[in-house]
């Protein structure tokens, strides 16, 4: 029986199969299996390959290598350089996911200027915006080297790589990954096979002309890279973009990193020139902390630093069945499990209310020692209690178990440390309260109190 030509590609999650189905076999989504062609079979090559040792290649040492480490070059933005594990790697390929108008764009041009500025040499490549759109970008970046970065605007992969092998930069932005495309497939921009195969082709030339490439990639709905799960695994570091274009403020994190931990989080802010980094995000954010009732500070841990973030929660009488679940900045399913732990061993039943729960200032926190902020916020609402320690907000952290207990949470000391720094004195913690039901009487006491004094 002859091979099929053409093999059916999921464009969610990369699965083949050799017909088409409505369904994909792979991530069971609908409608996504696309035709390709087939790759050229290699079965030849590798009987000719095992009977010889033709084309064999020598082994190194690792000890004898050089070590890559002192190369990085750095963007010049620090909270990059620290989730990018010290700056770019010559010859690595960065990809930089985020939804539209999240400001990867910005980001990767304000990098680019900051390295031109430092004499390294730089490239653009825009193949969604005509260069005048992104001259109009480098524009309001002010007091930077924006205007003097090359740009092409070229769509056409082949195109690119020639550019690349003639101008020989040390770092390129690509953006979009999505938008290049290549002659060779028949498939359209975006799909699987083009963006395989422009970030192989991308990543060829990086890798053999040592240039660190920023590669911008757009994110589905859902949050995951449109289509290419495939480039995942491909590149040498993903970063995503997170937060909402309505707010100011932005995370960048990595969520694979092969030169660095995948722990650090970068915080920046959107201005009228610019993303800048905010160093003193727990400042902030503790000063606008509302302290009215559903509000408390949670004091996370954003990789290899703390920071303090309000949790807001709001209970209201449903009027469908289910009730309404909505969260903004935290994990959907650890709030239902909150939800569970908080009716079943602390008395508070909200099976007819609506839930709200929300991080302050479009942070996202994944972390389970984030729990404890959840439960006590939404107990706050719900007994419409503030949870305050005189003039100041309430600070809590810890994870919750299922029987009630509270479980103590990694860097208990620096938590305690930064709420400190800010005068939150008072932490509701594991190490003071093992269970919810411990750590609700001392956070919701006020409320005692002042019904005393009453
Ligand atoms: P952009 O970088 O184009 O986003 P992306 O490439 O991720 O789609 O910028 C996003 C938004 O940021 C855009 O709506 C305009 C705004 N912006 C500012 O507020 N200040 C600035 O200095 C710049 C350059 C953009
Ligand atoms: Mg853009």
């Amino acid at each position: 029986m002859p091979r099929a030509r053409s093999v059916f590609v999921c464009s969610a999650c990369g699965h083949q199969n050799p017909r088409w189905e409505g369904r994909c076999p792979g991530c069971a989504e609908w409608n996504t299996l696309v035709e390709e062609a087939r790759p050229p079979g290699s079965s030849e090559w590798s009987r000719a390959a095992r009977e010889t040792a033709a084309g064999a290649v020598k082994p190194i040492v690792l000890g004898d290598l050089e070590a890559a480490e002192h190369r990085r070059l750095s963007t010049g933005i620090g909270e990059l350089d620290t989730v990018l594990g010290g700056g770019l790697v010559p010859g690595s390929l960065v990809l930089i996911g985020g939804a539209p108008g999240i400001g990867k764009s910005t980001l990767t041009t304000m990098a680019l200027a900051n390295l031109l500025g430092a004499g390294k040499r730089a490239l653009y490549v825009s193949a969604e915006e005509s260069a005048a759109q992104v001259r109009m970008r480098a524009e309001r970046l002010n007091g930077s080297a924006a205007l003097r970065i090359p740009v092409i605007a070229e769509t056409g992969l082949h195109a690119v790589l020639a550019t690349l092998e003639q101008e020989r930069p040390e770092v390129c932005v690509i953006d979009s990954v999505q938008a290049l495309h290549s002659t060779d497939l028949t498939s359209a921009a975006g799909s699987v096979a083009q963006v395989r195969e422009v970030a192989g082709e991308v990543m060829r030339v990086a890798k053999s002309r040592e240039i660190a490439v920023l590669l911008v990639g757009h994110v589905t709905k859902e949050g995951s890279l449109a289509g290419p799960r495939v480039l995942e695994h491909l590149v040498d570091c993903v970063l995503h973009f997170e937060g909402e274009r309505e707010r100011t403020y932005r995370t960048v994190r990595a969520v694979k990193n092969r030169f660095g931990s995948t722990n650090e989080v970068g915080v920046f802010e959107m201005r009228d020139d610019g993303l800048v980094e905010v160093l003193d995000a727990s400042a902030r954010f503790v000063a606008e902390a509302t302290r009215a009732p559903g509000s408390v500070v949670l004091c996370a841990m954003e990789g290899s630093r703390p920071l303090l973030v309000e949790t807001q929660a709001l209970v209201s009488p449903s009027e469908l069945v289910p009730p309404r679940r909505v969260v903004a900045g935290l994990d959907r399913n650890r709030l239902a499990l909150v939800l569970a732990v908080l009716g079943r061993h602390a008395g508070i039943g909200l099976g007819a209310s609506d839930v709200f729960v929300n991080v302050v200032g479009g942070v996202r926190v994944d972390e389970p020692g984030a729990d404890l902020a959840v439960a006590l916020a939404v107990a706050s609402a719900a007994r419409h209690v503030a949870l305050t320690s005189g003039e100041r907000p309430l600070a809590c952290f810890g994870e919750l178990g299922l029987t009630g207990e509270l479980r103590t949470v990694s860097h208990a000391e620096r938590r305690i440390a930064e709420a400190g720094k800010f005068g939150l004195t008072q932490v509701i913690e594991p190490a003071e309260h093992p269970t919810l039901r411990s750590a609700m009487q001392a956070a919701l006491a006020p409320e005692r109190s002042a019904k005393l004094a009453a």
